[in-house]
């Protein structure tokens, strides 16, 4: 053991550390201030996810940080969904269009996909050029798969199911005003405007025989797509370039939407009070979250000089505070801004001067992903040659020296600790919040399915938050699963409860009413 894991504690005593020894002394003195500031223990863990309900308990009753959003999908699926749908996802590097067919088998789907690729420049381009590739692609797409009407209702037109990973205020299904643009996005013209008008707008210049039924979050189609299969689903969570979660909600416990026409409008009080109220009489209501935005006011956080620079360089300084620290886009630039501060502080790369090109590479944002970081993290060999190739291919040829690769190493591990620890924080206070212990979180994004040690750090942190034992047995136990295809199958569960679509007319999970 370290002399840097002395003055940590975690609940469990056979938690990894992060730190190699025998390194020189001056790396060994940086490496403790690092891991010292980088280290989240439990009971930090325990602070940051209480406050974290409070958070999630103010977004559901007014405007504040958490924005707590309102999705109108109000059932969890029961497999007996039916239907053709066109869906779409906008996602960070490709778009993706697919028609689904949900079959007869119980949570069966057929599924024909194509992905189209966007440009770095669309991102922070103008809204008329991002919808018009939408629908050009939408409409290039449907002439290759839609072949016969029998995926067109009576209008002529396909449902579509649109994927829109961003916070969005919807009033109805098939609506959704855009608060503010998160992950890097910034295109003009878009925020405060309905994303689902813009395209329906680009669709109906082009045509098309499509009909917008549904826009979705990517969380929220993780949620449905997952319960289509595993009843035991009880959180639809996306740990990939952005972090954010969706769970069903009580109608009576959105205070928010009192005067909507919902059942809000009857006394909270008295619902929580009435255990045996049937379930008719306080239906659900899937909450899109948007928890990168917890802990804007940086009140409970331990922030890093790093996570500062990495807030204070975004398009939105003050936003995501939570999704800044531990998402798959962030946590590849938070080890390159340090790499930056070990060369200005003469700590790294001193044996040999750095060319020009190296230097610019260096300091140039976002280079390095996060599967850089996984990667030098997983990088077994003695040597750590694959970490020393992987530095010259991306920093134009810089050689750093193996005190500096085992250091890097450690130093990706640290990263990678914190964000799963803290992206267990989120899940745990929902699993506080709705007063489950049992659950699985079907989780989705880069981090959860690519990152190989992900899964077990983000389980350890919730046992230690939620005070459960390591392999409890009985009913409890939160676990962390795959997440069936949320932006595809989601999208298309989530027009068929919307358009009342089942194989049986009373085995369905409720037409869901997006105009209450
Ligand atoms: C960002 C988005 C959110 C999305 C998450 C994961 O936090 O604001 O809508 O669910 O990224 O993609």
């Amino acid at each position: 053991m370290s002399a840097f894991t002395e003055n940590i504690q975690f609940d469990r005593e056979d938690i990894e550390f992060a730190v190699p020894v025998d390194l020189p002394q001056e790396l060994e003195e940086e490496l403790q201030r690092l891991e010292k500031s980088f280290t989240v223990d439990t009971a930090t863990l325990k602070k940051i996810s209480k406050r974290f309900g409070e958070e999630l308990k103010a977004g559901l009753e007014r405007d504040a940080d958490i924005p707590m959003n309102v999705t109108w999908v109000t059932a969890f699926p029961t497999g007996q969904e039916r239907g053709t749908y066109l869906t779409i996802d906008l996602g960070g590097t490709n778009l993706r269009i697919c028609l689904i067919t949900l079959n007869d088998e119980p949570g069966g789907s057929d599924v024909k996909q194509e992905k189209y690729p966007l440009a770095a420049e669309i991102k922070t381009g103008a809204a008329d050029d991002l919808f018009s590739h939408i629908a050009d692609r939408l409409g290039e797409f449907v002439k290759k798969h839609v072949k016969d009407d029998e995926a067109k209702d009576e209008e002529g037109k396909v449902p579509l199911g649109f994927t829109f990973s961003y916070p969005a205020t919807q009033h109805r299904i098939d609506h959704g005003i855009l608060q503010t643009w998160t992950k890097g996005w910034d295109v003009d013209g878009v925020e405060g405007n309905d994303v689902a008008d813009l395209l329906n707008k680009a669709i109906q210049k082009r045509n098309l025989p499509v009909k917008l039924v549904a826009l979705v979050n990517d969380t929220t189609g993780a949620l449905i797509a997952s319960a289509y299969n595993d009843p035991d689903t009880i959180i639809g969570a996306v740990f990939g370039t952005g972090c954010n979660a969706a769970y069903m909600e009580r109608v009576s416990q959105i205070p928010k939407l009192k005067g909507k026409g919902t059942t809000a409008d009857s006394d909270a009080s008295t619902a929580t009070s009435e255990q045996s109220r049937a379930q008719k009489d306080d239906p659900l209501m899937a909450i899109n979250c948007e928890y990168g935005a917890f802990d804007n006011s940086h009140e409970i956080l331990p922030r890093t000089r790093y996570d500062e620079l990495i807030d204070e360089q975004s398009p939105r300084p003050g936003e995501q505070t939570f999704e800044k620290m531990s998402a798959g886009l962030y946590l590849g630039e938070i080890l390159r801004l340090i790499l930056v501060d070990l060369r200005d502080n003469q700590l790294f790369f001193t044996s040999a001067k750095l060319t020009d090109e190296q230097n610019k590479a260096l300091e140039t944002p976002y280079i390095l992903d996060t599967e850089f970081l996984a990667n030098l993290e997983n990088d077994g060999s003695e040597s750590l040659s694959d970490s020393k190739s992987a530095f010259q291919k991306f920093l134009a040829d810089l050689t750093p020296s193996f005190d500096e690769l085992r250091f890097s190493q450690a130093l990706a591990k640290l990263i990678a600790i914190r964000g799963a620890r803290l992206c267990a924080c989120g899940a745990s206070a929902i699993c506080s919040r709705i007063g489950t212990r049992y659950g699985h979180v079907a989780a989705d994004g880069s981090m959860a399915v690519k990152h190989p040690r992900f899964k077990e750090r983000w389980e350890d942190a919730v046992r230690e938050i939620l005070d459960m034992r390591m392999g409890a047995l009985g009913h409890e136990g939160i676990e962390l699963t795959n997440a069936e295809d949320g932006s595809g199958v989601g999208a298309a569960v989530i027009c068929a409860l919307t358009l009342g679509r089942t194989s049986s007319k009373d085995g369905g999970g409720g037409k869901v009413d997006g105009t209450h």
